[in-house]
């Protein structure tokens, strides 16, 4: 039998990784891994364990035995748990997203989820999303995605997101937290953010999601990933 069919998104934060391969995921009826909310998972179920910020192998361990399930209600409206306790919004914060980052350097953690994201590769195909499913994660994926976009753009999403959310940001603030991030994700020296050598780049600035996702469709359909 031949492989699951895999495309791959990357890209720095607020470049709309997430909401572009949730709809391509659902356009096609093919599964969805967020990357990033496994990182966000670890880091706070660190935190709840008490472990400290930098303890890396306590965190590796921690990437092996936790227990995460996704799932999403009628709506469309994604639904994480971690040890059975819904933790959708709260992993959601730039809090959250900066304590991901942290523990997302850590060599001997991003080997002990690189198991764990390899089996959402499931038929009839999967959309992941992340900062280095094209580079590590599925080199061979049939479709890489390089999603990018102008960093004022990216903070303004990243803003409205949050804002729609609920959530009291201001946009100054995250402006810089999402500087910070990006830095620390290109620089790192295990799977720094980065695009695969075979990657198709997409600057979104501009363009609406509507836009982009038919892009990607039609980028998938000439290379066959579906009929
Ligand atoms: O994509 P999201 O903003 O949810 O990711 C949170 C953090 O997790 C990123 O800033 C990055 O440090 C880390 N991450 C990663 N590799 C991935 C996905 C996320 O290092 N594949």
């Amino acid at each position: 039998m031949s492989a699951v069919p895999v495309l791959t998104i990357d890209g720095p934060s607020g470049s709309g990784k997430g909401t572009l391969a949730r709809r391509v995921a659902q356009q096609l009826g093919w599964q969805l891994l967020d990357s990033g909310a496994l990182y966000r998972l670890l880091a706070l179920a660190g935190a709840r364990q008490g472990l400290a910020p930098l303890d890396e192998s306590g965190h590796a361990a921690l990437a092996g035995r936790m227990n995460i399930r996704f799932s999403s209600d009628s709506a469309g409206e994604e639904n994480i748990f971690l040890e059975n306790e819904e933790v959708s919004r709260e992993i959601r914060t730039e809090t959250a997203g900066e304590g991901a980052s942290r523990v997302a350097a850590m060599p001997s953690v991003r080997s002990a989820l690189t198991e764990r994201q390899r089996q959402f590769a499931q038929w009839p195909g999967l959309v992941a999303d992340g900062r280095d499913m094209g580079t590590v994660i599925f080199p061979a994926a049939r479709l890489k995605i390089f999603l990018t976009a102008s960093a004022e753009e990216r903070a303004r999403r990243r803003y409205k997101q949050l804002k729609d959310k609920g959530f009291d940001v201001s946009l100054a603030a995250l402006s810089q937290e999402l500087a910070e991030r990006d830095r620390r994700d290109a620089n790192r020296a295990v799977s720094p953010l980065k695009p695969a050598d075979d990657a198709e780049l997409l600057d979104s600035t501009g363009m609406s999601i509507e836009q982009v996702e038919q892009a990607v469709l039609t980028l998938a359909k000439t290379r066959q990933l579906f009929r």
